[in-house]
């Protein structure tokens, strides 16, 4: 474990100066990222999104981003998806630059995003749903007898047996669409893959079955992005961690880096909770016992002192 003292300055980014810094890395065995962001920042006019990101995936690695409500985990998002552009910084694709004007870019370049609203059609078939816009043909007619093989193959590959495909995805838990999207995305190519939020809304077991596919999605060489707030489903399955908070970075760590409690007391903010734990301990009577109990967490975790992110100047030069 390393200590707060190893880790580099708060409010700074740790990634690695150059692809090999970090050491060898699994999967591709090229050593270059599939997706990098460079001091990527986002401006929506007036508003500071994202400011100084750097983060990397590379092929069979998991990359989390952690952040609070409103902490720019979706901006994030929407610049590796292609949706948006960054206002500053770089965004490379397998050690070269891009700039993507649409998704459809992002995805022809092998990066599939499952949103958490996953845009599915709930009455359709789940094979259907699995081949809309890319059903196969054989002729002028659609191949369903094909398409219904290749989708329980497909699934059952990445461990998923539905009874029957036919039946309608709405039928499906939250957990098990998450899943289908998944595999989905593996079929049809993508070698980088971006969740956002996919255990969300979900309870602890279905939530531990995505995270079972999202690993399986990993040993089959993929570079994912699993954008959460839940630091308890990303310590397990994550090889790096980019957390958040007011669009800055807050900390950069590869898994040998932090522990799971490091990780909760860095989401959890710890400065800001023992401050409200003395307020509450000022207020008096029930409030002041819960405070008591929130100093004493604070305090055994040991996050007291890890400084709230000084929001850095803002500069002209920044707007694109
Ligand atoms: N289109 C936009 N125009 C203006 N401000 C925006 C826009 N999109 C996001 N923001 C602002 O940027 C900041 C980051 O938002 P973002 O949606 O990326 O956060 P998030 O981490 O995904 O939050 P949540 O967990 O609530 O989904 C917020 O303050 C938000 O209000
Ligand atoms: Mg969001």
């Amino acid at each position: 474990m390393s200590t707060p003292q190893d880790t580099p300055p708060m409010g700074r980014h740790h990634a690695p100066e150059s692809p090999t810094a970090a050491g060898p890395r699994a999967g591709n065995g090229t050593g270059t990222a599939l997706v990098r962001l460079i001091n990527a920042g986002k401006r929506y006019g007036a508003v500071i999104a994202l400011q100084d990101i750097t983060m990397e995936v590379s092929a069979g690695e998991v990359t989390c981003v952690l952040g609070d409500n409103g902490a720019g985990k979706s901006t994030l998002i929407k610049i590796i998806a292609g949706l948006h552009q960054p206002s500053s910084g770089v965004y490379e694709v397998d050690g070269e630059p891009v700039s993507f004007n649409s998704p459809r870019e992002a995805l022809d370049h092998g990066i599939a995003t499952v949103y958490q609203d996953l845009a599915v059609v709930p009455l359709m078939p789940v094979w259907r749903n699995f081949f809309l816009g890319n059903e196969i043909k054989k002729g002028p007619r659609i191949d369903i007898p094909a398409m219904k093989t290749m989708c329980k193959d497909e699934l059952l590959a990445m461990g998923i047996d539905l009874r029957d495909v036919d039946q309608p995805i709405g039928t499906l838990s939250g957990g098990e669409r998450q899943c289908v999207a998944i595999s989905r995305a593996v079929h049809f190519g993508a070698k980088v893959l971006i969740l956002d939020e996919p255990t969300a809304a979900l309870g602890v077991k279905q939530s531990g079955v995505v995270l079972k596919y999202i690993i399986q999605a990993r040993e089959r060489g993929l570079g994912v992005v699993f954008i959460t707030h839940n630091p308890h489903h990303a310590y397990p399955v994550g090889d790096r961690f980019l957390l958040l908070n007011r669009g800055t970075s807050i900390g950069y760590f590869e898994k040998s880096q932090i522990t799971r409690d490091e990780l909760t007391g860095l989401m959890a903010g710890g400065a800001e909770l023992e401050q409200l734990s003395h307020e509450l301990e000022g207020a008096g009577g029930a409030a002041a016992e819960i405070g008591a109990v929130l100093g004493e967490e604070v305090a055994e975790l040991g996050i007291a002192d890890r400084p709230a992110p000084a929001a850095a100047p803002a500069t002209e030069s920044d707007a694109r």
